[in-house]
């Protein structure tokens, strides 16, 4: 059992992986500066597993809160979630991007380095891909990025590459996340995005809650199955766990390891809506509008290493993820402050 710092933690992924690694019998440590996220996820991880988590509110800019952090700690792992990750945004904001994601991680990995803590897990995203030439997509893949998000997570993963090639000591395994959906079961944790959501579910489950009027489905004339474009959903859960199976590799060994995470199946746009109408009894509404620029058509994850090497595949289907997200969505329309 290990003392795990999760950074970003209060945030969609890092709280329901604080969930698995609690009831894995881990200890966590969030640190977190709330920018994009609410400390009372916090109150519910605790909730759901009896445990407690020791929480910092903080920068991963802020080496001397680090410092203290580690001095006071003794970490284990550092499981490092923190980032922004609006792809439009980023195009608008990119030295904030480039600031907070790169600087913020070289802080990090400094501060780590210097209290001999040399084990992470990276968060970093099927965005790395590009434009694949074909699907299933496997972890050898070209990699290339299309904007300042997707930069960040492919310098990061550069980086610790670079890392790893100038101290074998360091134990790194960069995750690539396919599209995590869905919510904890209980239905009291969830995705709670500021603003009007970006991605579809979110935007799909506040149409059918009636936040929102309608979808706006970004294209239906694209090679796929009827027209729109396709993806490898993943349910959070599945996602969380997959981390606690990637601990495995951070000891005893050293290593640098990459590990797509997904299902391996994807689904269009006009798919998931008819099976959130589904989940919720009604129809959603929506209308085709144009393309998305920078989107691609199709994207969806070959899993078989993930599966070999950490004994790890996704097991809850689209159903779950859809019927997880409304449960979170109709029980607390207003996210964390209902
Ligand atoms: P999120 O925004 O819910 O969580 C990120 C957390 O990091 C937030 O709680 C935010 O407040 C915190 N944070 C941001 N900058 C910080 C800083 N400088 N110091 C301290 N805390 C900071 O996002 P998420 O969906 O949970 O994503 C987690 C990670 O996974 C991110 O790195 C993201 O890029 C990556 N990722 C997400 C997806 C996705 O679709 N959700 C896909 C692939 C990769
Ligand atoms: C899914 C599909 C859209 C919204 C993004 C990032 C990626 C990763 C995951 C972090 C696409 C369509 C969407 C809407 C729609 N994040 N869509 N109407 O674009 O696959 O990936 O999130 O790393 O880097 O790029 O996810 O949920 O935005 O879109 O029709 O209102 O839904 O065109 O086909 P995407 P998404």
């Amino acid at each position: 059992m290990a003392r795990i710092l999760v950074t970003g933690g209060t945030g969609y992924i890092g709280s329901h992986t604080c969930v698995e690694l609690l009831e894995s019998g881990h200890q966590v440590i969030v640190l977190d500066n709330l920018r994009n996220s609410n400390v009372k996820s916090l109150a519910v991880v605790e909730e759901l597993t009896g445990q407690q988590v020791t929480f910092y509110q903080g920068d991963i800019r802020d080496a001397e809160l680090l410092r203290q952090i580690f001095e006071k700690e003794a970490i284990d792992h550092v499981i490092h979630f923190a980032g922004l990750k609006a792809v439009g945004e980023s195009s608008q904001i990119p030295l904030d991007y480039y600031d907070n994601n790169i600087s913020g991680t070289v802080n990090l990995l400094k501060v780590m380095a210097d209290y001999g803590c040399k084990n992470i897990i990276f968060s970093s995203s099927a965005t790395v891909y590009g434009n694949p030439h074909t699907v299933p997509i496997t972890e050898e893949f070209p990699l290339s990025a299309t904007n300042p998000y997707g930069r960040t997570k492919l310098m990061l993963e550069e980086i610790l590459t670079d890392l790893y090639h100038s101290d074998k000591s360091w134990n790194i395994v960069l995750l690539r996340y396919f599209n995590p959906i869905g919510a904890h079961v209980s239905g009291d944790l969830g995705e709670d995005p500021r603003g009007i959501p970006n991605n579809l579910l979110p935007y799909v489950t506040q149409v059918a809650v009636g936040k929102l009027k309608q979808v706006s489905v970004f294209g239906d004339d694209y090679d796929t199955v009827d027209g729109t474009g396709v993806r490898d959903y993943i349910h959070v859960v599945d996602l969380a766990k997959g981390h606690v199976a990637a601990l495995k590799r951070l000891a005893p060994e050293t290593g640098l390891s990459i590990y797509n995470l997904g299902t391996g199946q994807g689904y269009s746009v006009l798919e998931i809506i008819q099976q959130m109408s589904e989940t919720v009894g009604r129809d959603i509404p929506y209308q085709i509008v144009a393309r998305r620029p920078g989107d691609i058509a199709t994207c969806y994850a070959k899993v078989d290493k993930a599966s070999r090497e950490l004994g790890w595949t996704a097991t809850l289907g689209i159903k779950q993820m859809c019927d997880d997200a409304w449960r979170w969505q109709s029980k607390h329309p207003q996210g964390f402050e209902d």
